[in-house]
């Protein structure tokens, strides 16, 4: 071993959101942690990974900015309230969210510094392993040796490209690029109408952009409640984002002013879209090839993903994976849970997740938020079930609010009336379905849920007429 190595029980390979949670609930279990992260903003160490840097931090820092412009330019006339054109200057908007983005950096760098976790900026990869454990090198600006027993890798991942078309981050967007645009382009095409392309694409439509989405399944959010698809569909459109589906990507060219998009529709004609800027969100892939996996043995399957079982734990002894470079959904929130509980596993604990409660939730306006099973999975699986709908046009805050679109869907099983599944599209339908993840952690019933007490008027009445409908007792509608 080289004099200058060091020594560490665990040591925490990315510093998103699985691995920042994973380092500082090692440390608060007493554990030596070191967690290296290869993230930079403008040269600076820049922890947080994904989510904080280029993705749900400063993704929701603009949805809010584009919100409160749509707000004062068309909503705010029906309070009353006359103000001449807004105008929108981008370069304060981009410096807000940089803002945001920065103190979420920094804000780690202090729970690091006050956990005593050490925190290494660089690329962190296996060297060896042997009987004292992994060596682990990190590469510039900290260039260290690290020895330990303990490996948490929550390398996260990257956007998947379309097959030979490079993002440049100038006309062809990724995440990345999509987020820091310096101005609103007049057109705005998106591959993919997934999360990324319908959040993103609604900030840019929102202050002005034509934005057309191109979708190769044959309808919208097709993981989502069919009822709830189709009514984001509806909505949707009628905001004004063009969406087609079933199309298949035929050529993307970019001349350096516009890009071109060679398309076949979904009748089999071949069409052609020219945009100012063009954002690819088609998916997302593990990154994981930076570790150096083979110098130890790490298993890798087919698609990227580090191979697991149910605990989180590789084919190596000591190792474990959790976040997006694993299986499950990519989302911030699973991520965090597998890494406080694969940290309380090291230290000796019984940690238990739940992957089958994870909420999912899509932050358009509507927004739209679901937790456990659609009505298409329950149908598929043969399971018995009951169903109670509840509009927010029947509500009293959502009137006042002037927020009516959308509902709350409430499904139970037939004989036990268990809570297998809430589906939500409408306003705060993201902070909503916290009430619904609660309930079924719980393991509660619709009638549970149709007894809480719930303020008035408040969209949390929403939840309750609809958990009451399941079993024919709303007594709203
Ligand atoms: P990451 O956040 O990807 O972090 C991994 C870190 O490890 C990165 O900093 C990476 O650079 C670093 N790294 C990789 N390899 C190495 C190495 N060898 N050495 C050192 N460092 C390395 N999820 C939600 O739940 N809610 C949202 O609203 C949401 N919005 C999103 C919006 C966008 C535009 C995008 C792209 C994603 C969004 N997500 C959202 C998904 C969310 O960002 C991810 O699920 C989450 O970041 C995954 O966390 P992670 O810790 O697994 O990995
Ligand atoms: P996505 O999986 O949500 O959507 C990708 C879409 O692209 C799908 O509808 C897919 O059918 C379509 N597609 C795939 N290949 C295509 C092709 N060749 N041509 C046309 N369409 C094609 O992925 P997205 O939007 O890139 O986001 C990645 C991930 O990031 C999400 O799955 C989610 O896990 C996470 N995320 C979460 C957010 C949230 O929680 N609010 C916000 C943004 C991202």
């Amino acid at each position: 071993m080289r004099e200058d190595t060091q020594l560490f029980d665990v040591v925490v390979i990315g510093a998103g959101p699985g691995g920042y949670v994973a380092a500082i609930r090692a440390a608060q279990l007493g554990l030596s942690v070191c967690c290296i992260d290869d993230f930079q903003i403008d040269g600076k160490p820049a922890p947080g990974g994904t989510c904080t840097n280029v993705g749900c931090v400063p993704s929701k820092a603009l949805l809010v900015s584009s919100c409160l412009y749509e707000t004062i330019e068309q909503k705010a006339i029906d309070h009353g309230i006359e103000v001449s054109k807004p105008t929108i200057d981008v370069g304060k908007m981009q410096a807000r969210k940089n803002s945001v983005v920065r103190q979420t950096n920094d804000g780690l760098l202090y729970l690091f510094k006050k956990n005593k976790i050490a925190y290494l900026n660089g690329r962190g990869s296996f060297v060896f392993a042997d009987d004292d454990g992994y060596m682990i090198n990190v590469s510039e600006p900290s260039n260290s040796r690290l020895m330990t027993k303990n490996v948490i890798i929550a390398t996260g991942s990257r956007p998947r490209k379309l097959p030979d078309v490079d993002f440049d981050e100038e006309r062809i967007l990724s995440n990345t690029g999509a987020l820091s645009l310096t101005k609103v382009p007049k057109t705005l095409g998106i591959i993919g109408a997934g999360v990324i392309g319908l959040e993103l694409g609604s900030v840019w439509k929102r202050l002005g952009s034509e934005v057309r989405i191109l979708e190769a399944m044959p309808s919208l959010l097709g993981f989502a409640d069919e009822s709830v698809s189709k009514t984001a569909y509806k909505v949707f459109s009628s905001h004004g984002l063009q969406m087609e589906f079933g199309v298949r990507i035929d050529k993307v060219e970019n001349d350096g002013k516009r890009v071109s998009v060679k398309y076949t529709d979904k009748e089999g004609k071949k069409l052609e879209m020219w945009v100012e800027k063009l954002i690819v969100s088609i998916g997302r892939v593990p990154y994981t090839e930076s570790l150096e996996p083979a110098n130890v043995g790490l298993k890798i399957d087919e698609r990227g993903f580090i191979e697991i079982n149910e605990l989180c734990q590789t084919n190596l002894p000591g190792v474990w994976a959790i976040g997006d470079c694993v299986r499950g959904p990519m989302l911030a929130h699973k991520a965090q849970e597998e890494g406080r509980a694969v940290a309380e596993r090291i230290a000796g604990q019984i940690a238990l997740t739940n992957l089958d409660l994870v909420p999912s939730v899509i932050y358009t306006e509507p927004e739209i938020a679901w937790v456990g099973k659609t009505e298409q999975q329950l149908k598929n699986e043969g399971v018995s079930y009951k169903v109670g709908q509840f509009p927010f046009a029947a509500n009293a805050r959502a009137r006042a609010v002037g927020e009516v679109t959308g509902f709350v869907k409430v499904i139970s099983e037939q004989d036990t009336d268990n809570l297998l599944g809430v589906h939500i599209i409408g306003a705060d339908a993201g902070e909503l379905i916290g009430q619904a993840c609660q309930a079924m952690a719980f393991g509660a019933s619709a009638e549970d849920l149709g007894l809480i007490c719930e303020p008035h008027p408040s969209f949390s009445e929403a939840i309750k007429e609809a958990a009451l409908a399941v079993n024919k007792e709303a007594i709203d509608i």
